[in-house]
């Protein structure tokens, strides 16, 4: 089976042009056939084998998913965890209040008693991976529509999954690859009790906040550090404090040595998503016609968030996760589409897009299979883009009003009560989730703040589209307000039970049909119900066309590998395991700057403005700096190095990733990408594009010397 996807690679490794970067995230499950060859000319001094092996413990045993969208990495026989301060977030904040402000001090377990539990927080270790292919596409022809393809797949995966042996804690999935053209099979071990061990203070963790976020040079200690507990078995189970430290199968050696301009790198971790084989015209609509769109609404709800955070200090702690995380994608896609103009992007990918259907037209048998493909793609995003444009309304200014969402949440409920016969328990179920996501709603809602955002988004979302094209509700609204939306806001808000948490808590303990009628009569309802249905119609709508391009774009990704049959393909990114490979290196954004690979203490010295909450520094670290109080974690140069970067194929979901020297050797955290190449999720440019790496001396340094906290370097194995 193997045969199959590698005859898509097809490797030929020594054509392949010599640069100091590296596109690419491998499939660990190849590396041997595909990359090792390729990696020790580069300068990888261990084997595939010491990476990944499906039968011997590998680097690849202590490599875990964090959460559900970061990466992290054991490196202790006690179960310790690295990840990045921004993956650990969520959990750090959920211990903060305004005296214990973590989030702000840091926070330290000295021993393990002090260690805090986080329901719902997961580590998940790859158990096996293999490829099914053959197995999900069996009876797969091509004369099926894409319904009845994907109906068949989902039989076939059924199938396939349910004669895996598995045992508690198991999850098996299956993923596509290369647009579905093939397909691996995972086995995953999720441990539940997952502890919060360590976390710098904001300062060091979060130091140059949304500002310096996607940018390069960097002084952020973007690092957490947790533990995975297990039950006296090692096997996952829930929080018990009867649980003990999880005794990993591999946990890492870190390197003290720090790297070198050129010296040979590799990441390991899993990388959410990367679209690099899309059409022009897919590129078109995302940088032309989506991100504008998105970028337009954030920035609005981002500078009323702000101000609310600048003017009170326990608005900054509950919005701190809400606004990390609106403001990270927002500036992304700023990035993102710099990139691409200055890539030239669309251009490029037109042009390949000629050249192949020339290509397919000098060939009889060719023409016959793919003439219409290229040309097809134009059709469909003909239609496309305008409902995907009105999707991103729905989304980001309908759904974007943080009381609309929550209210849509009790959609179920109303309609489970509201049945002929409805069933107690369910209503139960639905009663206890709701209380739940109400629990974390509110905490960090504040009324005012939602007011403006709303106000602002409807008026966005009426002013783009002719009445007859909004939905119901905005449509009444513009008939009822004629544009006075903070009038008609501040009504809303005034009248909506929604922001009443006592009564929503009376509601959820009493769900008689009386009370759900409040619910179903409430304004901040109705206006959920008329964004949903609006979204659901645009759905409908856009399925079809976009399970034609999904249709197409298999077919496509094939004819670009039939096309260019010398070139390596690696397939996009999936949030699966994945390994990318390159040096150390610096840049050049533009004409006469260049900048250097590391980034050190002093710069965080310069970068100091105790105005600023993202820019101060604690005296702490000062008095370090002064002392020179460095320990072993002093580079030779004399100084302690923060950051650096690399050469390396990464994205969203590679934070908290290892970043290995030649030797396996772990030398830093994986937590960014820089600015000018954020595009290479669309398209890499070797040119442009770095990952950014927290140097791991920066971290042991930051935990031993700043935090006081040596006894959890004295579980990790150094190397000199
Ligand atoms: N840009 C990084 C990533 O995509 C870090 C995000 C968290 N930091 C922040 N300032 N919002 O996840
Ligand atoms: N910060 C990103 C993450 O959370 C990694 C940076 C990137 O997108 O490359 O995964």
């Amino acid at each position: 089976m193997k045969k199959i996807f590698i005859a898509l690679f097809v490797f030929v490794a020594l054509f392949r042009l010599e640069t100091n970067a590296k596109e690419g995230m491998w499939v660990p499950l190849f590396l041997q056939q595909l990359n090792e060859a390729e990696m020790k000319k580069m300068g990888l001094n261990i084997s595939a084998e010491d990476i990944y092996s499906a039968s011997k413990a590998s680097l690849k045993d202590a490599i875990v998913i964090f959460g559900n969208g970061c990466t992290g990495e054991v490196v202790s026989d006690q179960g310790l965890v690295l990840t990045n301060h921004h993956c650990g977030y969520g959990a750090i904040q959920n211990h903060s209040s305004i005296e214990h402000d973590y989030l702000t001090d840091g926070f330290w377990a000295m021993n393990r008693s002090e260690e805090l539990s986080n329901p719902g927080l997961t580590v998940t270790f790859l158990v096996e991976m293999r490829e099914v292919s053959k197995a999900v596409l069996e009876g797969v022809i091509d004369s099926m529509t894409e319904e009845e393809r994907q109906k068949k797949i989902a039989e076939n995966t059924k199938k396939i999954i349910a004669e895996e042996k598995i045992v508690d804690g198991n999850q098996v999935i299956i993923k596509p690859f290369f647009s579905g053209n093939n397909y691996i099979l995972f086995v995953y071990d999720i441990f539940r009790d997952v502890r919060l061990v360590g976390a710098p203070p904001s300062n060091i963790g979060k130091f140059g906040g949304d500002t310096d976020n996607w940018m390069w040079p960097r002084h952020t200690g973007d690092f957490s550090v947790f533990r995975i507990y297990a039950d006296k078995n090692n096997r996952p189970a829930n929080y018990s404090a009867d649980n003990v430290p999880y005794k990993p199968i591999k946990h890492l050696e870190i390197s003290l040595k720090g790297v070198q301009e050129n010296d040979f790198t590799f990441i390991f971790g899993y990388p959410g998503t990367t679209n690099e084989y899309l059409p022009s015209d897919e590129i078109k609509l995302i940088t032309e016609i989506e991100n504008p769109v998105r970028i337009k609404l954030r920035t609005l709800r981002l500078n009323t968030m702000k101000a609310a955070q600048d003017a009170d200090p326990e608005v900054r702690i509950q919005y701190a996760g809400k606004v990390a995380s609106i403001a990270n994608s927002w500036k992304k896609w700023q990035g993102e589409n710099n990139g691409i103009k200055r890539l030239d992007a669309i251009a490029k990918k037109q042009e390949l897009e000629t050249k192949i259907q020339n290509w397919v037209e000098a060939d009889a048998h060719r023409k016959a299979t793919y003439a219409n493909l290229i040309p097809s793609f134009q059709e469909i995003y003909k239609k496309l883009s305008p409902l995907r444009l009105k999707n991103q309304y729905f989304r980001e200014a309908g759904m974007g009003i943080e009381i609309v969402s929550f209210s849509n949440q009790f959609s179920r409920l109303v309609e489970l009560v509201n049945q002929q016969n409805s069933e107690t328990e369910k209503i139960q179920k639905a009663c206890e989730q709701l209380k739940i996501s109400s629990e974390a709603f509110y905490k960090n809602y504040v009324p005012a703040i939602d007011q403006k955002v709303a106000s602002d988004l409807l008026a966005e979302f009426i002013a783009a589209y002719p009445l007859n094209q909004l939905p119901e509700a905005l449509q009444n609204i513009q008939m009822k307000y004629s544009g006075n939306l903070e009038d008609y806001t501040a009504k809303l808000m005034k009248k909506t039970l929604f922001v009443n948490r006592l009564a929503i808590d009376e509601i959820l303990s009493n769900p008689s049909k009386k009370e759900i009628k409040r619910i179903s009569n409430d304004p901040v309802y109705i206006l959920a119900k008329s964004f949903s249905k609006y979204g659901q119609k645009i759905n409908e709508e856009i399925r079809d066309l976009e399970n034609q391009s999904i249709s197409l774009r298999r077919q496509y990704m094939k004819l670009q590998m039939e096309y260019e049959p010398a070139k390596m393909f690696y397939p996009d990114a999936n949030f699966t395991m994945r390994i990318a490979y390159g040096f150390v290196d610096n840049y050049s954004p533009k004409d006469a700057v260049k900048y250097e690979y590391f980034t050190t203490l002093e710069g965080i010295l310069e970068k100091e403005d105790p105005s600023i909450y993202d820019y101060v520094v604690e005296n702490r670290l000062k008095e370090l700096h002064k002392t020179k109080d460095y320990g072993k974690y002093v580079d030779a140069d004399g100084t302690i190095h923060v950051a650096f970067t690399a050469s390396n194929h990464t994205t969203g979901g590679n934070s908290g990733s290892p970043v290995f020297n030649a030797d396996g050797q772990l030398v830093g955290i994986n937590f960014d990408r820089n600015w000018e190449g954020t595009m290479s999720d669309l398209m890499y440019d070797p040119d442009q594009c770095r990952n950014i790496t927290l140097d791991i001396r920066y971290c042991l340094f930051v935990i031993d010397k700043f935090a006081g906290a040596g006894h959890l370097v004295d579980e990790m194995t150094l190397i000199k």
